[in-house]
């Protein structure tokens, strides 16, 4: 693991002093308030937690190690990998010595595969994928290098070949989980020299003439790989790995989060609105049904996926980076019409109820469609795609947290009568 490692030792022990000297010269100074209405709304707002991977300022969008998300759209999930960790753009050199580092790991367990197939074949996508990541855990160089008394400052070390490990095997088993789940046959093996995103297209089994699908799979896995450090996912997998337990468990709890219908499931979800509103008006909607379809919604209690985000209040970036993609590759496909119809409307209706802090369309609103048009039908799968994304994330995230030697994670909770003690003060 040679170039990476020492590119990242370098990187980390700048990273480590720099947080030594920013804590030892203003340790004591206050960064943040809280309300105790914060408290009760899932701690939105309130700052507790370092991720330099990447932020996400509320009126930009994402924004990974300096770079707008938008100028990454054209480049390859491992860049944006490299970018996660070391902090740059890799060189052709250090491109390829990364996949090479993946290729040297990509070789799944057999027992894998044995545990997936075990499973009925109507378990959720999301599950077969988090019990095939769970089940690896045996693998974890970090868990066995613990058990034999590593030293403190090789825990980046063994959680970056986890790291590796992981990510060069994801790809493999998330395509696995769509054939088997789908009826699609047998697993499919990759061809050596394709990208991560063009062996993980090769093995879901499509054809890809023109190679489209795979250009919408780069950008699909460059857009979803991280979003800072508080969103459910990350922060869910940081606080595992925290315990120093292990990545595989960490990221197998991270993407836990991610199945959720707030969260990662939106983008099925999402799919699945377009299509019942598509239904109901036999086609492509015009913006003024679309409007009372999104009204009937939020009347029966609902939310309309992909819109609304806890921490944004503009139009995701990344909702717009695949708007981009589908004007040059679908623009006739009725699917993105529609989403582009609701984009019209389904802004105007959420203003009108002056609760929803942002009525504009996040990363999910529009995704579905492309896929749906490359023939990526199955939405209940879209979660265990956006998982094979963030996952590069999680992974990127875990070995900062272990390099910068972060503590346990461990905020303080209060009980009611705690509470009203804390207002007297
Ligand atoms: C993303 C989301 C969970 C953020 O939640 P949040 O931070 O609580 O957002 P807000 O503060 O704006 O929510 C305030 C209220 O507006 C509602 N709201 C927010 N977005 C809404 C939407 N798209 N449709 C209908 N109602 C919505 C919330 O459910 C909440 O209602 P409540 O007070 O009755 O519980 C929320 O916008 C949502 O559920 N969106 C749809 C699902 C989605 O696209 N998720 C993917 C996120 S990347």
């Amino acid at each position: 693991m040679g170039a990476l490692k020492e590119t990242l030792r370098a990187v980390l022990n700048e990273e480590r002093e720099k947080i030594k000297s920013l804590v030892s010269s203003h340790g004591d100074r206050t960064v943040d308030q809280v309300t105790l209405a914060q408290v009760f709304q899932g701690s939105r707002g309130i700052v507790s937690i370092f991720c330099d991977t990447s932020a996400v300022p509320p009126a930009k969008g994402l924004i990974v190690r300096g770079y707008p998300i938008g100028e990454l759209a054209g480049k390859l999930p491992e860049d944006v990998f490299y970018l996660l960790l070391a902090g740059k753009l890799p060189t052709d050199a250090q491109r390829k010595n990364l996949q090479d580092e993946w290729a040297a790991r990509n070789t799944v367990p057999d027992y894998v595969w044995k545990v997936v197939d075990a499973l009925p074949q109507d378990t959720h996508p999301m599950t077969m994928l988090n019990t095939a990541v769970l089940c690896m855990q045996r693998e974890s160089v970090f868990a066995k290098r613990y058990a034999e008394g590593m030293a403190k400052d090789e825990y980046w070390e063994t959680t970056l070949e986890d790291a590796l490990a992981l990510t060069a095997r994801l790809p493999a088993i998330a395509a696995y989980v769509y054939r088997r789940c789908f009826n699609k046959g047998p697993r499919l093996e990759g061809k050596p020299g394709l990208d991560w995103a063009g062996d993980y297209v090769q093995r879901l089994g499509f054809a890809d003439p023109k190679g489209e699908l795979t250009k919408l799979m780069r950008l699909y896995l460059v857009l979803h790989s991280d979003h800072g450090g508080g969103n459910v996912s990350a922060n869910v997998a940081g606080t595992v790995n925290s315990a120093l337990s292990d990545l595989y468990y960490a990221l197998s709890a991270g993407l836990n989060g991610l199945a959720g219908p707030l969260h990662g499931l939106a983008n099925q979800e999402c799919l699945a609105w377009i299509q019942d509103l598509m239904e109901q008006f036999k086609g492509t909607p015009s913006v003024e049904q679309i409007s009372k379809f999104a009204e009937e919604t939020i009347a029966a209690k609902r939310v309309v996926p992909g819109y609304g985000h806890a921490v944004l209040r503009v139009t995701d970036p990344r909702f717009s980076a695949f708007v981009e993609f589908g004007k040059q590759h679908c623009p006739g496909d009725p699917v993105f019409k529609t989403a582009l119809n609701v984009y019209e409307a389904v802004p105007k209706v959420l203003q009108k109820h002056p609760k929803i802090k942002n009525p504009w369309p996040n990363v999910d609103a529009v995704s579905g469609s492309l896929l749906h048009h490359y023939g990526l039908t199955e939405q209940n799968y879209y979660t265990v795609l956006f998982s094979l994304s963030r996952a590069l994330g999680i992974c990127a995230q875990a070995v900062h947290a272990r390099g910068c030697g972060l503590p346990i994670v461990r905020p303080t909770a209060l009980t009611y009568d705690e509470l009203q003690d804390a207002l007297k003060t």
